[in-house]
């Protein structure tokens, strides 16, 4: 049986413009593809750990506009419940610009619209998805108060809530002390722990300062290189898939997604890490970001 989950967090429509190198500030740099593309962390999350063969319950909130009923078409598709997803009037369903260069990386701005308009108040209804689901996850799109709750229902509720710390931002204790699992990357791990950037060298040492936080888990992701992994037993680094990369947008979301969806199965926190590390790996082959999100038996046959 799938087991449920429940991911609560920012949908938006994607706007790509594909550039030899990512501007500089002032810079105009032409393009070559543009295309427009179902994302957001939250939706990236909710569709990465649906087509990985989670029971996805989507807690968001989109305008009443095109782009809003397009994204709420798309979880239909996926197989994700989309009755907890808030509409909002006089909004704009969450948009992000973002330029992928030619070697994969990107740049995003968001203009969060609607997203901003999902409030605690909108989850004090919905305690009965929280009672059902194994696992909640979040990240940092939505407005803090409606994390902050969201972790406090998931606790009252006794499932484990996993907490994707992006966009990076410093992240009060009262909230990193309810989180199960974080998953930084390695800019969103400094700012947690008041740097302004990791050294390599530093990775275990901020694992454990996070740890020291009263969270369970720490796994901080860090790109071609695999993952660092702390926890009470653990402190280790587990390496990635090398792949070629033609656009890592959303590689984050779909470790976070199938990350979720495994770990809701009560398979190991290793297992759960080398699955969610494939999927991220085929994600980044491809352009996009709930495009690039694989299914679950694409991952299955995923050979380096
Ligand atoms: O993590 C990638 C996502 O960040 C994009 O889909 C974009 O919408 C922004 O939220």
């Amino acid at each position: 049986m799938n087991q449920k989950i429940l991911v609560i967090g920012s949908s938006n429509t994607d706007m790509v413009v594909q550039v030899p190198r990512i501007p500089a500030p002032g810079e105009t740099v032409l393009g070559s593809h543009f295309f427009i593309v179902s994302g957001g962390k939250g939706a990236n999350q909710a569709v990465a750990a649906a087509r990985t063969g989670a029971e996805v319950t989507f807690v968001a909130c989109v305008a009443d506009d095109a782009f809003g009923k397009q994204a709420i078409e798309g979880f239909r598709k996926d197989g994700i419940h989309t009755d907890y997803i808030k509409v909002q009037e006089g909004s704009h369903t969450g948009v992000a610009l973002i330029n992928v260069s030619e070697e994969g990386e990107n740049s995003i701005s968001v203009a969060s619209g609607a997203n901003s308009h999902l409030l605690p108040e909108d989850l004090r209804g919905i305690s009965d998805a929280f009672k059902e689901a194994k696992i909640a996850l979040a990240q940092l799109e939505i407005p803090l108060e409606t994390i902050e709750f969201a972790a406090q229902m998931a606790e009252a509720r006794g499932i484990p809530f996993i907490l994707n710390p992006a966009p990076a931002t410093a992240l009060p204790d009262g909230l990193l002390e309810k989180v199960s699992i974080l998953t930084p990357n390695e800019t969103e791990a400094a700012l947690l722990t008041g740097r302004t950037e990791v050294k390599d060298d530093q990775v275990e040492a901020i694992a454990h300062e996070l740890l020291d936080k009263g969270i369970k888990t720490v796994i901080i992701t860090l790109g071609s290189k695999g993952v660092y992994l702390c926890d009470s037993k653990t402190s280790e680094r587990i390496p990635g898939y090398a792949v070629k990369a033609v656009d890592t947008t959303a590689a984050g979301d779909v470790f976070n997604g199938a990350l979720a969806a495994v770990l809701a199965t009560n398979h190991s926190m290793r297992e759960a890490i080398d699955f969610a590390q494939r999927a991220a790996a085929i994600s980044v082959t491809r352009r996009g970001a709930q495009p690039s999100a694989p299914f679950l038996h694409e991952v299955i046959n995923f050979l380096v």
